[in-house]
């Protein structure tokens, strides 16, 4: 589908609210480097994630002076937020475009997580996602739309707000950017892996190791800057754009050494960029390295099929199928979550995506 296409041209007025649960997603080819239009440099591949998600009500009525700028109150946890302000300020400037009833309606935005706040991992992916799904019900109420087009438009909305928000529209994996690989494929909004996904995938496990709870030293959108001057910038995205080609044929066949081998060497290789930028950033801790180093004994030592991938941080997440779940816990409890920030971590497992939340 074209920009145009997402347009919605009525001027419409309306009351009421809606509340939507949606999740995390955790990629296994990195989106890291876009063009200032959010449009990605190389195309990504995420799980959606099931327990970590961001529930939001959208309430919304009609203004009452016009000619006030955008209005809206933002609560998260039950208290205003300044410091998403700028963030969020931004997202609505941006997407008055495809939907304009955003000028004459007053909104309040409620927030949470199902995961603790400052637990370092990313939430952006979670709440912009869910706060796009509750803007785009006023258009849903006033006009006929159909529930594809209405996930397409809430990706194509989030992705405006943040980049990988994008993909976590439904589930269990999905792609975002142009690819040869995929027909569907769009720079504009995330689509779902329509392939016969391996079994083994349909219920991956992601266990959240929490290394280090603290801020991210370096925001994401930091961090797509830094590969706008990045040496190793062209042969990176080449890698990406070629990888998503190999991991569409292991999701197929299931091939689990060549899953393990690529997930880690992407997890890797952007701690890699973030290590060679300029400035450069170290986001791994100590205790990320040792954990890891842990993980690669296991597995060479048990020959069970498990892995790591990392966000821009300290956390690792631990990939594992769902068949090695209880032997994969033990190791956890017994060798990793001592290295964890207060031996703390979030068991979690790929996901179908949002839901609406009746009340
Ligand atoms: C390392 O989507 O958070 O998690 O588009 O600037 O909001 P913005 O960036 P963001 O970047 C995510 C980067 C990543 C990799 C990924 O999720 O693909």
């Amino acid at each position: 589908m074209e920009e145009s296409e997402f347009i919605f041209k009525k001027n419409v007025e309306i009351e009421g609210s809606s509340k939507w649960s949606s999740p995390s997603n955790i990629a296994l080819i990195k989106y890291w480097g876009k063009y200032n239009s959010q449009i990605p440099k190389n195309p990504s591949l995420s799980f959606t994630l099931t327990n970590c998600f961001t529930e939001t009500k959208v309430s919304y009525s009609p203004k009452k002076n016009k000619r006030e700028g955008i209005s809206y109150e933002f609560f998260f946890n039950g208290k205003s937020k300044p410091r998403f302000k700028k963030k969020l300020d931004n997202f609505f400037l941006k997407i008055i475009k495809y939907i304009p009833y955003i000028s004459n309606h007053h909104f309040k935005i409620e927030s949470k997580n199902s995961f603790p706040h400052s637990s370092g991992i990313a939430s952006s992916a979670s709440s912009i996602s869910a706060i796009a799904l509750g803007l785009l019900e006023i258009e849903k109420k006033t006009n006929n739309l159909s529930k594809n087009f209405f996930f397409k438009k809430a990706s194509f909305l989030s992705r405006i707000g943040s980049g990988s928000a994008c993909r976590s529209l439904d589930g269990p994996i999905m792609l975002w950017g142009k690819t040869p690989f995929f027909d569907k494929s769009s720079n504009l909004y995330a689509t779902n892996f329509d392939k016969k996904i391996n079994p083994i995938f349909l219920n991956f496990q992601n266990t959240i190791l929490l290394i280090d709870k603290g801020e991210k030293k370096i925001s994401s959108s930091e961090g797509h800057k830094l590969m706008k001057n990045h040496s190793y910038a062209k042969v990176r995205y080449a890698q990406a754009r070629e990888n998503i080609g190999l991991i569409k044929d292991i999701i197929i066949s299931g091939d689990i050494l060549k899953f393990i081998k690529i997930v880690e060497q992407e997890a890797l290789t952007l701690h890699g960029l973030m290590l060679s930028s300029n400035p450069y950033f170290i986001l791994m801790k100590p205790n990320t390295l040792k954990v890891i180093e842990l993980i690669l004994k296991f597995r060479a030592d048990t020959k069970l099929p498990i892995c790591f991938t990392l966000d821009a941080g300290a956390n690792i997440h631990l990939l594992y199928p769902e068949g090695v779940k209880l032997i994969v816990k033990k190791f956890i409890d017994n060798e990793l979550k001592s290295f964890c920030q207060d031996k703390s971590y979030i068991e979690d497992i790929v996901g179908k995506g949002p839901k609406k939340i009746i009340e």
